[in-house]
């Protein structure tokens, strides 16, 4: 199929490179200047994926290619690397090599997701009469640092908040509503002080009633309080826009996953979380210890109410919890089910901080230098899901230990980068 010659700004130019590129300044009138490119616009079905070639983001459009799913990622590259998209399409070509299938398409447009000029030409060009090709879109693009969201508000504001605004307005243009929201368990914001597991109904945007576990019906309490940070509100306020907007139009099929904490690595090593910059979370860190940029580890807080005083999460390894985004995008919709729905995405327990440094130690056999310090502001001591939501109506569960995520990240590790500083072998 081509692109209709409307679609095609004038300096645009032809090539076979799968990869677009285009400076990334949203909402710039004039200049949208694709260099070599082929939109390769073909008759299949993709799934779009915004911020791709981040860490949730390139696991999810690997496990997309594993189910059989065509690829479309947008990402800028404002957090992650274009060799990426080559170290998904290896793994993805692992795969496939023993396979009687085919691996599917996967392609990369190096562009903002708010540049409204270059995603229209993208969506236009995979559009046939008012139908789009894109079945459903998997938005990871925002900006996550917790402390970079306090020093400029607005910067999370404009990428996370309007940004999508203006995105979900675009894709209603073209038709394509089956969305899939990267939110985050921040939403829960000081009810996770509570201590005890979170249900999606500690935190609705409309009324809802649901039965507790002790088969009581209740009323959920709209709102949610206790956000900390902006990026957390953003996240918070993100749901309640799509949820207003799943409210306005039936026809929108909205849901919003809520992530605890994703760590590990694709099995093969390949794939991997490469951050741009220090990073601010535990497992990062661990590894930055482990390859010797850091000399030790600083644990926030060893006075939790927990049994060894660090603090509780409830650590998903990233491939299930890409796995549970395939189990959104392809779950059916029945019949009079809501058509925003919110899913918590965790194992349904917890490890400590000191169970995750001595599971890497024991699966890595090097010793982990830390030092215990006081607790970082905003931090709760513990943050674990009741999964039983995206059990029961996703048919998704997770797969994978602590220790597979630890097996894996070293098998990244050898693939990538030699352990110098914490070379002491434990016994
Ligand atoms: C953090 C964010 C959360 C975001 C999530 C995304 C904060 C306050 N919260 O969650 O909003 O959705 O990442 O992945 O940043 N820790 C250490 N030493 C370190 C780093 C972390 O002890 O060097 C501790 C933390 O204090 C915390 C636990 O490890 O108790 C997990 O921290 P982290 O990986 O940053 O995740 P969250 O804080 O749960």
């Amino acid at each position: 199929m081509s692109l209709p010659d409307s679609a095609i700004p004038d300096n645009v130019s032809g090539g076979s490179s799968p990869h677009i590129s285009q400076p990334s300044t949203p909402g710039t009138e004039k200049e949208v200047l694709f260099e070599n490119f082929d939109l390769a616009v073909d008759n299949r079905q993709y799934v779009l994926v915004t911020g791709g070639l981040g860490f949730i983001g390139s696991h999810t459009s690997l496990e997309l290619l594993k189910t059989g799913h065509n690829v479309i990622i947008i990402d800028d590259l404002s957090n992650s690397f274009a060799n990426v998209y080559d170290k998904i399409q290896a793994a993805a070509n692992i795969h496939f090599a023993n396979s009687e299938k085919k691996c599917p398409e996967l392609k990369l447009f190096d562009i903002d997701y708010r540049n409204q000029i270059a995603v229209r030409v993208l969506l236009q060009a995979y559009s046939t009469r008012r139908q789009s090709n894109i079945s459903g879109v998997i938005h990871f693009a925002a900006f996550k640092a917790v402390e970079e969201s306090i020093k400029n508000p607005l910067k999370y504001y404009r990428n996370n908040i309007s940004g999508l605004i203006d995105f979900l307005g675009l894709l209603e243009e073209f038709n394509i509503k089956n969305f899939i929201f990267s939110s985050s368990a921040t939403v829960y914001g000081s009810i996770a002080d509570r201590g005890l597991p979170l249900r999606e109904e500690d935190c609705v945007h409309h009324p809802e009633t649901f039965t507790d576990t002790t088969g009581l019906e209740k009323q959920a309490v709209q709102g949610c309080s206790g956000i900390t940070n902006p990026y957390g509100r953003t996240k918070f306020m993100g749901e309640s826009i799509l949820a207003d907007l799943a409210t306005s139009d039936p026809s929108w099929n909205i849901i919003a996953l809520r992530y605890f904490n994703p760590i590990g690595c694709d099995v093969s090593g390949i794939l991997g979380e490469d951050p741009k910059g220090k990073p601010s979370n535990l497992v990062p860190m661990v590894v930055k210890v482990m390859i010797g940029q850091y000399s030790e580890l600083s644990v926030f807080g060893s006075d939790w109410n927990t049994p060894d005083g660090t603090a509780i999460r409830d650590f998903i390894h990233v491939t299930d919890l890409a796995r549970g985004h395939i189990a959104a995008v392809d779950a059916p919709k029945a019949e009079g089910a809501p058509n925003f729905r919110t899913f918590n995405l965790g194992t349904g327990s917890g490890h400590s901080v000191a169970e995750i440094v001595s599971t890497m130690e024991a699966v890595a056999k090097v010793s982990i230098p830390r030092k215990m310090v006081g607790r970082r502001a905003g931090d709760v001591g513990s943050c674990v899901a009741v999964a039983d939501r995206a059990r029961t109506e996703l048919k998704w569960k997770t797969e994978k230990s602590l220790a597979d995520a630890c097996t894996d990240i070293c098998t990244y590790l050898e693939r990538h980068a030699t352990p110098t500083a914490a070379t002491s072998v434990v016994a």
